[in-house]
């Protein structure tokens, strides 16, 4: 297959882990043939500093004539800590998601076995928990009117939803129930707030042209103590954008680290894969980041144009750097492995899928890599 990828590393460690997925992905198409073309451009801080905008017009044509985005991370702590910044990289990431179209962010959540030692929480707690969160991404809040009265006194950010656009992701997420486990829980605040009555209106609607799925709904402040207390309740979680984001961020802790959870987001014609996770400044070029949310980003992209083979091939490399302990220190605190002996690792098994690996497992159990 030929691909047309755009790269948009973006800012912080977004650079460092987005190679090592392009690594993964060049394995991909060496092993199975086919021919991927990158291109790069910038977007968030750099890009402000750059040219002046976090999305400049370069970027976005990029991003809307390539096949698919692979996004690393955007933020910077100059912009975090100045409330009267005018210009900020976050605004290119939401540009971006609403100039492509991107309503729908999808983000799996699953306890790696071999990490079960690695979660905040009792493993009796975590065994099981695999869920997926479908969350709306260009409306509400996020994108509704925002207002700043003149003396800067009195504030107020819109969350509006119509029935079309919440139509849309409740379809995905039923269908994406429906071949899963048939659970679908609608996380909401319907006691206090009128656009989330809209969405249980619309969702319980749709749920009737889904009789297989049982539908239920969660108050987003109860969603937040389930998904800590009894995670492997949920199966596809359903939800406006910010409450999506913040359980999303929840859900993360349960497999012990953030740099592990991948998102895709789908729009009619564009997709973008990326981390969860942001830009991490504190660990920029420093090679400890966590890669693995990125290159199961690059997996889900796979997934996303029906190579499932080679996205499983990427998975399975992914397993077995977990399985042996090549991770980075978020994983293990004495791990001597970096984001690039962990990107290469993982490639390295991509490419040689059998048992017989490029590393020695008797060093790589004693902590001792032989790719370097
Ligand atoms: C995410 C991030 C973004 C969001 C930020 C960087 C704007 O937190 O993708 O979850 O809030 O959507
Ligand atoms: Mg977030």
């Amino acid at each position: 297959m030929n691909l047309n990828i755009a790269l948009l590393p973006g800012d912080g460690i977004g650079p460092e882990v987005l190679a090592q997925a392009v690594k993964c992905l060049q394995a991909v198409e060496e092993t199975f043939n086919h021919q991927f073309i990158y291109r790069e451009a910038v977007v968030g801080a750099i890009a402000i500093d750059r040219k002046g905008n976090p999305l400049p017009d370069t970027t976005l044509n990029l991003c809307k004539e390539a096949d698919a985005v692979l996004f690393g991370a955007i933020g910077d702590p100059k912009y975090d800590n100045d409330p009267n910044a005018k210009v900020r990289p976050e605004q290119g990431l939401l540009k971006l998601r609403k100039e492509l179209g991107l309503f729908a962010n999808i983000r799996p959540v699953k306890v790696f076995p071999s990490l079960i030692q690695n979660s905040p929480l009792k493993q009796e707690v975590i065994d099981g928990t695999d869920f997926t969160i479908y969350r709306e991404l260009t409306g509400g809040i996020y994108f509704g009117q925002k207002h700043l009265n003149e003396d800067g006194t009195v504030a107020s950010d819109l969350c509006e939803y119509s029935e079309q656009e919440i139509s849309r992701i409740a379809h995905l997420a039923f269908k994406a129930a429906k071949n899963r486990r048939n659970k679908l829980t609608l996380v909401d605040k319907a006691n206090v707030l009128e656009s989330s009555r809209l969405w249980r209106k619309v969702v319980t609607k749709i749920g009737e042209s889904y009789p297989d799925v049982q539908l239920e709904y969660m108050f987003v402040d109860n969603a937040a103590m389930q998904i800590i207390l009894n995670p492997s309740q949920f199966d596809v979680i359903l939800t406006e954008n910010m409450f999506g984001d913040i359980i999303s961020d929840e859900g993360s802790v349960i497999g012990g680290s953030i740099g592990l959870l991948a998102s895709a987001s789908a729009g009619e014609d564009s997709a973008m894969f990326e981390p969860i996770h942001g830009s991490y400044p504190q660990a920029k070029a420093q090679d400890i980041a966590n890669p693995i949310a990125s290159i199961l980003s690059a997996a889900m992209l796979l997934e996303h144009f029906g190579l499932y083979e080679e996205a499983m091939a990427v998975r399975e490399a992914v397993d077995k750097s977990l399985k042996k302990g090549v991770v980075t220190p978020d994983l293990d605190s004495k791990s001597q492995y970096g984001t690039n002996q962990v990107g290469d690792f993982v490639a390295e098994n991509i490419v040689d899928n059998g048992d017989d690996f490029n590393m020695n497992d008797e060093n790589i159990d004693l902590g001792k890599s032989t790719i370097i």
